[in-house]
């Protein structure tokens, strides 16, 4: 018998039995939609590269992917950009009708998406995560279709969404982290990725952070020369294994003024 309206001891164990239960079912449910609208998303961007590419791409890209789920191995330089205010009007890129935006928020992009009538989450399809875990997106467009994407970030969340690599950021001590730099082939060689990051480090002085990291594979020349151009200071070279879900990193300083 309930005393003064509180119920007896087996029953609020039982309703807290029936209300964790409730719980759990609806976090199992919110769970499989995420994993089917995250597929959905992998599905659409399959569908659009077939329909673009060609299927030789798609299997391609598939077959990297899968690979670097079990095994990757990569050589990068460790950079680090100092955040003093730089003249963008010595950036601007080959590109007409450009348009430029920050996307904090997955709500941001679905208004952004309104607005221009495209989703730039279509195209890359781990940004909606990224935007959920904090990272922020710098999007370049073209007539409303995205031509160049570059990430920001404040944290250790951040950074891992679009940087796997394990080098130190000391976000406490205000350093941020850049990363996630893709430009659209079509607009490939047009300065969009020196233009970008130049919108990138003058959104973190703003801000009142110090500089920024970030690192670059070894052979990737298109970025070192677009980096090149902002005077980075390559303060390392780092060797890093990825084996399932672990990875290392074996590190050795080098100091040298690029630019
Ligand atoms: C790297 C990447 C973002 C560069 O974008 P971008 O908008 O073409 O870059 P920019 O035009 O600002 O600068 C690239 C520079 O490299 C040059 N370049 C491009 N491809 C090159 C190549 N294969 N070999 C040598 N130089 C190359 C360009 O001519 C340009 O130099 P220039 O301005 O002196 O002519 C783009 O190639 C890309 O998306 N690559 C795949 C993803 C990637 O590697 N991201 C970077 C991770 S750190």
């Amino acid at each position: 018998m309930s005393v003064g309206g509180v119920p007896p001891r087996s029953q609020t164990v039982r309703r807290n039995d029936a209300s964790v239960a409730r719980r759990e079912e609806v976090c199992q449910m919110a769970r499989v939609m995420q994993v089917a609208s995250a597929r959905g998303g992998w599905l659409r961007r399959a569908r659009d590269i077939v329909r673009s590419e060609g299927l030789r791409p798609l299997l391609s890209r598939g077959f990297r992917f899968a690979r670097e789920a079990v095994f990757q191995h990569g050589e990068y330089y460790l950079y680090e950009h100092s955040l003093t205010q730089r003249d963008e009007a010595l950036f601007s890129p080959r590109v007409d009708n450009l348009t430029f935006r920050i996307v904090r928020t997955n709500k941001e992009a679905d208004e952004l998406a309104a607005e221009i009538g495209s989703d730039f989450r279509r195209r890359f399809v781990r940004a909606r995560r990224s935007l959920d875990r904090n990272a922020i997106a710098f999007c370049f467009f073209v007539g409303g279709e995205i031509a160049h994407i570059g990430w920001v970030a404040l944290g250790e969340e951040a950074k891992a969404c679009f940087d796997p690599v394990p080098y130190k950021v000391d976000f406490s001590g205000k350093v941020a982290c850049t990363g996630g730099t893709i430009t659209v082939p079509k607009y490939e060689r047009r300065g969009l990725m020196a233009y970008g990051y130049v919108k990138r480090l003058e959104f973190l002085r703003e801000l009142g952070w110090k500089a920024s990291r970030n690192c670059v594979a070894v052979g990737n020349i298109a970025s070192q020369k677009a980096q090149a151009k902002l005077g980075p200071r390559i303060y390392g070279r780092a060797r890093c294994l990825k084996l399932l879900r672990w990875r290392f990193l074996w590190q050795r300083p080098i100091v040298k003024d690029a630019g």
